[in-house]
């Protein structure tokens, strides 16, 4: 009896909602070419040897198990970035999840050099450079210049423009957008970005790629912000134009923290840069300066490098008492409530508009991006299904994304 309520409950269909999209809609991306065309990968070259390139190195050596090369603008930082990785696989062993032989084998496939001839032989090079697109364009002229032609060429730009970026190719048809989330190793998904002028090639070979590391590829056109992050970006320029005008750090998470997302929206600035954050959403207010915030106070909070205090393991205690004197002086004109409700109606509209542009095939993309990309949970089914149950679809386009709607909680 106990079992029947439970399977005829709202959590339970909305989870069911959630199951399938992973474990079946996932399976068959939308859009993908014929994955007979993808090249074989058999060796990866990443330029950058910061965090997250060093995430990608450890990544690829891992799961592709075949060499991965590094380069960045000093010797100093390339060791920096074989260090991170070594340690990292070190770590791996110390916890038993990895053999020290495997371990041998990934330290031994992994190098890093100046000299981008050394990239020659790659068939697959990806960068994670600074966020500017002629730092972007520049590193892939020469990258072009020294790889075959058959090379493919993957950003993973969080919301440049693809197609801008491989203007300065010769080969503009070889370049994917391939976006990663943070903590690289834990979100399992990929946006694999189609621009314009990508080939059936360089796109069955980015699902093939995805594929071997394990992540769930979601193709997307080039628009900015992708999916992910041009929801999150949303959702982090409400909570900026919240505490700017002056509504409490506290309160603001307090006012999110009926969507269910695993970080409050401070922990999440920290998590992926407070630097990156504003940038984004400097990007995505370029896009649409009427729907997206421009917030000069996250940039003043990235110049002083943090909004929460920490204990001594790093988990979040409260607010720094300087990055509350930064963003205060706005006079509160919501109540936490409103701060909700807004938020939620910016979203329905968002996606609708994703999905008239055609950002994604279907509502059912979004909801697996934001699953998988962002931790929404699984409860809630997904983030059109719980749009459509709060009434923000109605509110906002008169319908719903769903019909019949997709009960849940
Ligand atoms: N870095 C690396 N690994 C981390 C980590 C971090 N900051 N935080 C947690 N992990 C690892 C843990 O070590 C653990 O690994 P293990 O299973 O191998 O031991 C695993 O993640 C799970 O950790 P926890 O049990 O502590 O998990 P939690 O339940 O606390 O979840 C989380 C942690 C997965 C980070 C979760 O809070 C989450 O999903 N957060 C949302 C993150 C998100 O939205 N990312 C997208 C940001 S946007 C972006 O990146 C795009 C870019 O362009 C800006």
């Amino acid at each position: 009896e106990e079992l029947e309520k439970l399977i005829s409950s709202d959590q339970f269909r909305a989870s069911m909602y959630a199951f399938n999209l992973v474990q079946k809609h996932a399976k068959n991306p939308q859009g993908a070419p014929d994955p007979k065309l993808a090249i074989k990968v058999q060796k990866v070259g990443i330029v950058g040897a910061g965090l997250m390139a060093s995430q990608f190195a450890l990544l690829f050596l891992r799961r592709l198990s075949v060499p991965v090369i590094i380069t960045d603008v000093s010797q100093e930082r390339v060791d920096k970035g074989l260090a991170y990785v070594r340690a990292e696989l070190d770590k791996l062993v110390e916890k038993g999840r990895l053999s020290a032989d495997d371990r041998n084998r990934f330290s031994a496939n992994l190098s890093g050099t100046l000299d981008l001839a050394d990239f020659a032989t790659c068939d697959w090079v990806i960068e994670a450079v600074f966020e500017e697109m002629k730092i972007k364009q520049d590193v892939f002229t020469r990258v072009e210049e020294v790889v075959r032609e058959d090379c493919v060429l993957a950003t993973n730009t969080s919301s440049l423009s693809v197609d801008e970026i491989a203007k300065v190719l010769k080969h503009p048809e070889r370049m994917v957008g391939f976006h990663f989330f943070n903590p690289v190793a834990v979100m399992p998904l990929l946006e694999v970005v189609k621009a314009p002028k990508s080939n059936d090639v360089s796109i069955a070979t980015a699902m093939k790629v995805a594929k071997d590391l394990k992540k769930t590829a979601v193709i997307t056109s080039d628009s900015t912000g992708f999916v992910v992050n041009r929801l999150l970006g949303y959702l982090l320029g409400e909570a900026m134009r919240a505490v700017d005008e002056g509504i409490p750090f506290e309160e603001v998470a307090d006012a999110i923290a009926p969507l269910g997302l695993p970080m409050n929206p401070f922990d999440l600035l920290e998590l992926v840069g407070l630097q990156v954050g504003a940038h984004v959403l400097d990007s995505m207010y370029g896009f649409s300066s009427e729907r997206f915030y421009k917030t000069e106070s996250l940039h003043k909070l990235a110049k002083y490098g943090k909004i929460r205090t920490k204990d001594s393991k790093g988990n979040p205690t409260g607010y720094d008492p300087e990055a509350i004197k930064i963003v205060a002086g706005g006079t509160r004109s919501r109540t936490k409530e409103q701060v909700f409700e807004q938020l939620v109606e910016g979203l329905a509209k968002e996606i609708k508009l994703m999905l008239d542009e055609g950002v994604v095939a279907s509502a059912e993309d979004i909801d697996l991006c934001m699953i998988m990309g962002a931790g929404w949970p699984f409860h809630l089914g997904g983030i059109t299904p719980y749009l459509d149950r709060v009434g923000a679809s109605q509110k906002v386009f008169g319908s719903t994304f769903h019909t019949p709607m997709i009960k849940g909680v």
